[in-house]
């Protein structure tokens, strides 16, 4: 059985992925500091695979901590998902994001080169391309400057990367998500955000349920179908299978280069009124909304051409967006 090191394996897409890595055969070990998740997850995991993953609560932006928990772990693969993710935070407080995307991911290079470690998958993100020439989007598209430190720290990380790669034969997978959305089929785990939500599904969640007053729909004027603008929204669960095909490649040997990257997306777009006419229907709850301006730093449109990853990792979507929006609903009843 493989060890597989899991960081930030009690987070939203870290969980889902753990519970799809024991369901594959994959003994996981997690490190999470608790900075965005709560211990309760673990739990929940149980409930789902009945597998309670070992777990190490530890930050990963303590080097000797690192330096320990590899030094006592038999590992054969790391799917690296801890970090801090929020755009507008980022912009004012630029040094923590690098300390901890950055320095966490040296960190954890460091040690994979030291004790030998080969295998490694990381969380980038459809934000290294800005806003793309092309639609869908391909990985032949060039990725543009990063609008904000949180989507520079995916872009340089990646960049470190590619070069531990060529240095220490490292064999490494970076999986660039569009819009992870959705809850666990179980309602056990899902997405927890701290304070106000930044993203859309929770927002239109948290009012839906009254916790707050009403969607405001950052702009109307932009050149899509309805103005509103567009993005690719896949659920978790289908993410998280792809980040199993992803370290299976890796595990058998399968991969053609030692650094790969995939768009991970449905290969559809969709406009934020498409999705909250989506969610009154499937849910049967009527939203408040209202249009407001456009948000700082947001593309007009971003969904996947995903030819590359259905084809070289044998993966593909399987839930719907109905699915991913009524599984999100259940979570917030379930949470408030
Ligand atoms: P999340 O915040 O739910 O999960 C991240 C987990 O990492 C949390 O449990 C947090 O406590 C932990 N963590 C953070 N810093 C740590 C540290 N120094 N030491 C140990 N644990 C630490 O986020 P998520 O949505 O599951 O995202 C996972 C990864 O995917 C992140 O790298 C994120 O940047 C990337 N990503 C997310 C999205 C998205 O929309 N959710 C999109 C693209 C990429
Ligand atoms: C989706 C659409 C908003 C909230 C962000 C990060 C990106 C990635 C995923 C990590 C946009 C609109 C949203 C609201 C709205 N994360 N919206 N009202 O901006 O595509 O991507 O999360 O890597 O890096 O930038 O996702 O869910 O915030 O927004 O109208 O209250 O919904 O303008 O068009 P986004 P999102």
């Amino acid at each position: 059985m493989k060890n597989i090191l899991v960081t930030g394996g009690l987070g939203f897409i870290g969980s889902h992925t753990v519970v799809e890595l024991q369901a594959s055969g994959y003994r996981v070990i997690v490190v999470d500091d608790l900075s965005n998740s709560t211990v309760d997850v673990l739990e929940n995991i149980e409930k789902i695979s009945g597998i309670k993953p070992d777990f190490h609560q530890l930050d990963l932006r303590n080097k000797s901590d690192v330096q320990q928990l590899f030094a006592t772990t038999s590992i054969d693969g790391i799917i690296h998902f801890a970090a801090f993710k929020a755009v507008g935070e980022s912009v004012h407080k630029p040094l923590e994001y690098y300390e901890n995307n950055i320095g966490s991911l040296v960190y954890i290079l460091q040690e994979m080169v030291k004790h030998n470690i080969k295998n490694f998958i990381f969380s980038s993100s459809c934000t290294v391309y800005g806003q793309a020439e092309t639609l869908p989007i391909t990985e032949l598209e060039k990725t543009k400057p990063a609008l904000s430190p949180y989507g520079n720290t995916k872009q340089v990380g990646e960049e470190i990367i590619i070069d531990a790669c060529n240095a220490h034969q490292l064999n490494a997978i970076s999986l660039r998500y569009f819009n992870p959305i959705g809850a666990h089929d179980s309602i056990h785990i899902g997405e927890l955000p701290l304070g106000v939500p930044q993203n859309l599904i929770p927002y239109i969640t948290q009012t839906a349920i009254g916790l707050r007053d009403e969607l405001s729909i950052f702009g109307n004027d932009y050149d899509t179908k309805d103005g509103t603008a567009v993005r690719d929204y896949i659920h978790v669960v289908d993410l998280a299978k792809a980040h199993i095909a992803a370290l299976t490649r890796l595990v058998n040997k399968e991969n053609t280069e030692n650094y790969e990257y995939y768009n991970v997306g449905t290969g559809t777009g969709l406009s934020v009124l498409e999705i909250v006419e989506s969610f009154e229907r499937v849910t049967e709850q009527k939203l408040n909304y209202t249009i407001v301006e456009r948000r700082k730093g947001d593309v007009t449109a971003a969904f996947a051409d995903n030819t590359l990853v259905t084809s070289k990792l044998k993966w593909q979507p399987e839930k719907s967006l109905d699915d991913a929006l009524r599984s999100a609903w259940e979570w917030q009843k379930k949470n408030t």
